[in-house]
């Protein structure tokens, strides 16, 4: 017998599940607001601390007006648990060995907590990336930018001025969107007041699969097997021949074109010029095939390009592994995750919805 798994309505599309002051997504017209400013604004030049002291202001008493020091602190508190970064858990993806050492964190809902959580990704990626190059963690230099720090304990030198600012702009353009998948996760588990590492545990669950973060890796492996401008059109026709999705394309509320994939163009044209060239112009000529596709492929549903495909080749020009891409867009959005946890948890009952029984009846008694 077949089970109908179908809900209603489909993957709870138009629903509104929480009202929150964090964000906003404009779908129709192409907008994100965060906090009362445009993702245009706050990503032309507000760092990430700062951004984390908007998303977190007035969800946490004790909020310093400058959080860095903080932050910088949470990053050496949470290297300690890089001691446990075993050979074995070092062998898995580097989103997986993330969360593993994530989950080593204590639970809590206070700011240390929070921060720590902010610091976590942002120090466990680096370290797993270099041990699975074989290469020995570096510690966090609390004195530094959140941004410049990362690249530094990635790379084992400081980073050049172009990639820090490409890489602040990112953190700051993924970290918070509405109520996407992993908010939503997160939001979940926090009215459940299990705490804010159970809930960051679960928005790293939900932002891993390739339909939410999981997109940016595949779209590196899409243009690496698309080679150049002249086989972008074959390749993108046998690819939906095949119903295989584009990844870097679609959304569930953009109907227009993502606006974070414009707050990126920036930096990865920057990031390109610094290193003389890059792959830019290519992935535009891929891009622009793609929309042209989309659009003769499925005419009456929007398709354009989202985050991920910008994302990609940002992290690319940063040096990031593909395979750490997803543990990079972590590091951003756990900001988000903090203080829609915390904004659940000040205003919010159990989140607790229902379903409709639509299998077997218990056989009636003769
Ligand atoms: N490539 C090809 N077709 C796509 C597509 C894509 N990237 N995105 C959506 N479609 C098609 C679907 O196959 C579907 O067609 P069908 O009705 O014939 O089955 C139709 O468009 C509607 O898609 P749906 O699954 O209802 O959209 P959604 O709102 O549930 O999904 C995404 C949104 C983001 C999951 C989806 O666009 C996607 O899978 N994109 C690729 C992954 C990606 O880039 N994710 C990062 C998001 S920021």
């Amino acid at each position: 017998m077949a089970l109908q798994t179908a809900s209603s309505p489909d993957g709870l599309e138009g629903v509104v599940a929480a009202h929150t002051v964090l964000s906003e997504v404009d779908g129709a017209a192409g907008r994100l607001i965060i906090r009362g400013r445009s993702l245009d604004d706050l990503a032309a030049g507000v760092p990430f601390e700062a951004l984390v002291g908007l998303l977190f202001d007035g969800f946490f008493d004790d909020l310093p007006a400058d959080l860095a020091p903080a932050l910088g602190r949470a990053r050496a508190e949470v290297f300690a648990e890089v001691a446990h970064l075993d050979p074995a858990l070092a062998a898995h993806e580097p989103v997986v060995a993330v969360r593993a050492l994530m989950a080593r964190l204590a639970d809590g809902d206070d700011l240390a907590t929070a921060l720590r959580l902010v610091a976590a990704p942002a120090v466990f990626t680096p370290a797993v990336v270099r041990a699975q190059a074989g290469k020995a963690p570096v510690a966090p230099d609390p004195a530094l930018g959140h941004a410049a720090d990362i690249l530094r304990m990635l790379h084992g030198t400081p980073a050049t001025k172009e990639a820090v600012a490409g890489l602040d702009t990112y953190l700051v353009t993924v970290s918070d969107h509405g109520l996407n998948a992993s908010t939503f996760a997160a939001r979940v588990v926090a009215s459940t007041r299990a705490g804010l590492t159970s809930a960051a545990l679960a928005g790293l669950g939900a932002l891993k699969g390739p339909l939410h973060g999981g997109a940016p890796g595949p779209v590196i492996e899409m243009l690496d097997e698309i080679g150049a401008p002249e086989n972008a059109r074959a390749w993108i026709e046998a690819a939906l021949a095949r119903k295989e999705r584009l990844m870097g394309f679609g959304h569930r509320i953009y109907r227009v074109r993502d606006p974070r994939a414009d707050a990126l163009k920036g930096p990865v044209r920057a990031l390109a010029a610094a290193k003389g060239g890059g792959r830019v112009a290519f992935a535009e000529a891929v891009e622009q095939a793609a929309l042209d596709i989309l659009k003769a492929h499925k005419p009456d549903r929007p398709l354009d390009t989202n985050v991920e495909f910008y994302t990609a080749l940002l992290l690319e020009a940063l040096a990031f592994p593909p395979s750490a891409f997803t543990c990079v867009f972590a590091m951003g959005r756990v900001a988000g995750w903090m203080a829609h946890a915390r904004e659940q948890l000040a205003g919010g009952r159990l989140i607790r919805p229902q379903s409709v029984y639509v299998g077997p009846l218990p056989l009636q008694a003769a």
